[in-house]
């Protein structure tokens, strides 16, 4: 397949996750209680505090842009960037019903950030990054928007071996067509999985004490057929895939998700694995 330019890249994610964002809608909640963990994390390896004036990245239907509007507080102010308008509507929504109003969500690409330089007392972002066509270029660009001395951090999937709640539809989607092995440096879920790739990059872009952790966790359904409707509605990456497959193929490919996500059984829920590198590195002082 030919690799798809920048632009293209970007305009393939703004179209698939404006698709997607009525999906993120409706699992919102059951979302936030599997994966809320990961925002407290990513708002502590930035060392928010109140009064700070802070950039999400990719922040989608607001996360971790939410919670660090509570963080920083009335004194403080977050912006929360993402290429898709749906998502950020949703996020919009959220954060009034939530009465934040020291939160703004503004339609934009990462890898050009329409900001001053030394805009931002920290820089977080949460499962974005991998997404990007031109990774060091938004690493660039996130070094030029914070002040010295201050911190970003991001989460990006671990490897798919360790990753069955993501594995299991694509091994099952494999099973019925053929895919071109994944090119490593595409855009993609598991672009930054590798140990050492986004850390690397934040050294490369001149970041210190860069850190990196793998977390390791899992996301409770009460049924499989819970599991399937929920990563259809939410993982764009994944439709896409589906698409491929014809609808008696998607039939009997689901019957045999259903049937794998059975050995994930613990009592009445099923708990499928998931782990999420958090990466976070300094500007010099
Ligand atoms: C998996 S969602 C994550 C959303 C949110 N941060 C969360 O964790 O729930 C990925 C988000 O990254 C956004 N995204 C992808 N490429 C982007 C880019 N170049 N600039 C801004 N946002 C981008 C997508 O539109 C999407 O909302």
């Amino acid at each position: 397949m030919p690799q798809l330019t920048p632009q293209q890249v970007i305009e393939s994610q703004r179209t698939d996750w404006n698709r997607v964002a009525s999906g993120w809608e409706k699992w919102d909640q059951f979302f936030d209680d599997n994966l809320a963990f990961l925002n407290h994390r990513l708002v502590s390896d930035a060392h928010l505090r109140r009064g700070m004036h802070v950039l999400d990245l990719g922040s989608g239907t607001g996360y971790p842009a939410l919670l660090a509007a509570q963080t920083v507080g009335s004194g403080g102010c977050v912006i929360g960037l993402d290429l898709s308008e749906s998502m950020l509507t949703v996020a919009e929504r959220k954060a009034a019903r939530l009465g934040l109003n020291n939160v703004t969500f503004r339609p934009a690409d990462v890898t050009t950030l329409p900001f001053q330089a030394s805009s931002f007392d920290a820089v977080i972002s949460r499962f974005c990054l991998m997404f990007l066509p031109e990774i060091p270029q938004a690493v660039t660009e996130i070094v030029r928007v914070l002040k010295s001395g201050t911190y970003m951090a991001a989460a990006v999937w671990s490897v798919a071996e360790k990753n069955p709640y993501l594995r299991i539809p694509m091994d099952v989607i494999k099973q019925f067509i053929d895919l071109p092995p994944p090119d490593p440096t595409a855009p993609g879920i598991f672009r930054l999985a590798k140990p050492g790739e986004l850390a690397g990059m934040l050294q490369q872009g001149e970041l210190h004490d860069v850190t990196e952790q793998e977390l390791f966790s899992e996301v409770q359904f009460l049924t499989p057929q819970e599991y399937v409707a929920s990563l259809m509605d939410i993982a764009a990456p994944i439709q896409n895939l589906w698409a491929k497959l014809s609808a008696s193929q998607q039939r009997d490919a689901e019957l045999r998700i259903l049937q794998t996500v059975e050995s994930y059984r613990r009592g009445k829920i099923l708990a499928l694995p998931i782990a999420v590198r958090i990466v976070s590195g300094r500007k010099s002082v």
